[in-house]
């Protein structure tokens, strides 16, 4: 699909909302409360309805009558298609392959202003005595986690000081109290970058925090891209139609003008508090309670009966972990053919590893050390960099979907001690449970399962039916298999 002809975006969170709601893909759920129900069901659903899991919609939420709250927005095939404007498919495939092709003619589109009398973010603001973020909804979402965390599915909204872009990142973020919150980005992250180059000056740094959006942005947001390329352009590329953007009132940045709910705040030089711990997407506690920066609430702003987003990492699957391997791949996919290499037929990210750490690159060889090229590629841009671990190349007749297949070439075409690498000291982070809590750096295993290239020709043959006869026999004998 072209952007010329992509269907017209949706305007905000809410007509998405109808939009899956018309496809069957959006469960409301009444009567549970902030307090582990809610995340406790996110888990129910998403581990025990691993095909096509729908987006849950929490009503009716014990003590926050006119307040609603959404989980796994784009964790489908369909949903993630009407996310991005693709044709609606339920093969997570075709989704990869609509992006890697969207890429090819994708432009940044930067973002217009709009007046707040325009913008329905700016329906209600609490300043002063009325600013209290526990009038929201805030879940607490798994048993041993430190508190209530409002920032889950939200976009940490920050300008680079150095440079007149803005950068969004999807941070956890832990309420203190009623006006302050704790907020842990992981070192290296573009977030992270910019609010050290403010403390480095020793000034304040300003931060947004939209907690209820279009997924799109969410997407944008939860995902590596380039420095410098702001989430609102790349969203904007992809929506075929710039975002509406109205500033805030204490510093001037720019919240998406249909959003939710959006706080505004500053972090101090040296302000910090304990936050965490936090149930993670690897599946652990990982990153244990530690001091971070404060975020002093200045302003909140929400729409009328605001519905708030939510995003519980947890063992995997999760509510996102699905949506993450999709766009992830597709990402990788992008990345490595611009960096050169031919002959990619798919990418897949496993969710077992949290669309980070099992990942997958199917390649047609086509000269000699072509595999291990794609290796290295992928192991090492920008979108598969941060907290990889392992990275297997198989040839072209392996669906990289297919963990049996996967399992099947890595233990037939890959000999241990001449086809498996390493990359030593790559980006990790504190959230990598088998790190030491000081270590921010681990290693990468390399796995080529491709057949030698020079043995390509005399490699034994798989013993598999031809599809010919294959197709034949189960013909021929179908009322006995048992087949329609
Ligand atoms: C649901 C979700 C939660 C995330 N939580 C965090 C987090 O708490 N801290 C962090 O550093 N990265 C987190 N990430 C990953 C970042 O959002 C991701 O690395 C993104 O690229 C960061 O933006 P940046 O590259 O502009 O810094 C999360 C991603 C998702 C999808």
């Amino acid at each position: 699909m072209t952007l010329s002809n992509r269907p017209h975006p949706y305007q905000d969170l809410r007509e998405f909302l109808a939009r899956i709601d018309d496809i069957g893909e959006l469960r409301t759920i009444r009567g549970a409360s902030w307090d582990l129900e809610m995340g406790a069901l996110a888990e129910i659903i998403y581990h025990g309805e691993q095909d096509n899991p729908p987006a849950i919609l929490f009503d009716d939420i014990p003590g926050y009558p006119g307040f609603r709250c959404v989980s796994g927005l784009t964790n489908s095939s369909q949903r993630l298609a009407i996310t991005l404007g693709f044709p609606l498919s339920k093969k997570p495939l075709d989704i990869v392959q609509s992006y890697r092709d969207r890429m090819k003619e994708h432009k940044p589109l930067p973002p217009v202003e709009v007046q707040p009398d325009q913008a329905p973010i700016y329906e209600n603001v609490l300043r002063g005595d009325d600013i209290d973020i526990l009038k929201f909804p805030v879940p607490k979402l798994h048993e041993l986690d430190g508190g209530r965390y409002v920032g889950t599915d939200d976009l940490v909204i920050m300008r680079d000081p150095d440079g007149d872009w803005v950068n969004i990142g999807t941070y956890r973020s832990m309420v203190h109290d009623s006006k302050s919150l704790g907020l842990w980005i992981s070192p290296g992250k573009q977030g992270r970058q910019i609010r050290d180059k403010h403390f480095s000056k020793g000034e304040p740094c300003p931060v947004l925090i939209c907690v209820g959006h279009d997924p799109l942005l969410f997407l944008a947001s939860g995902n590596e891209l380039a420095y410098g390329l702001s989430e609102y352009d790349y969203a904007g590329g992809h929506r075929g139609l710039p975002f509406e953007v109205v500033r805030s009132e204490v510093h001037g940045l720019p919240m998406p003008a249909y959003a939710e709910i959006v706080i505004e705040g500053v972090m101090m030089p040296g302000d910090t508090r304990i936050e965490g711990p936090f149930g993670e997407f690897t599946g652990y506690y990982a990153s244990h309670a530690s001091p971070q920066p404060v975020v002093q609430i200045q302003r909140i702003y929400h729409r009328n009966n605001p519905i708030m987003t939510m995003a519980s990492p947890m063992q995997p699957p999760s509510d996102f972990s699905f949506s993450k391997c999709v766009t992830k791949s597709g990402m990788i996919w992008d990345e490595i053919e611009r960096a050169g290499l031919s002959g990619v037929q798919g990418v897949w990210c496993h969710e077992a590893g949290g669309a980070r750490m099992f990942n997958v690159v199917s390649l047609k060889q086509r000269y000699p050390g072509h595999a291990r090229q794609a290796l290295h590629l992928a192991a090492s841009c920008q979108s598969a960099s941060y907290m990889g671990r392992f990275v297997v190349v198989v040839d072209e007749d392996v669906d990289p979907t297919n963990t049996f297949d996967v399992l099947w070439a890595i233990s037939t075409r890959c000999d241990p001690s001449e086809d498996i690498e390493f990359i030593r000291r790559a980006w990790s982070g504190p959230l990598d449970p088998i790190l030491n809590e000081t270590s921010g750096t681990n290693s990468r295993a390399l796995i080529d399962a491709c057949r030698p290239f020079e043995r390509l020709k005399e490699f034994p043959p798989v013993a598999r039916a031809s599809d010919g006869l294959r197709n034949a026999v189960a013909e021929k004998f179908k009322q006995q298999l048992g087949a329609d």
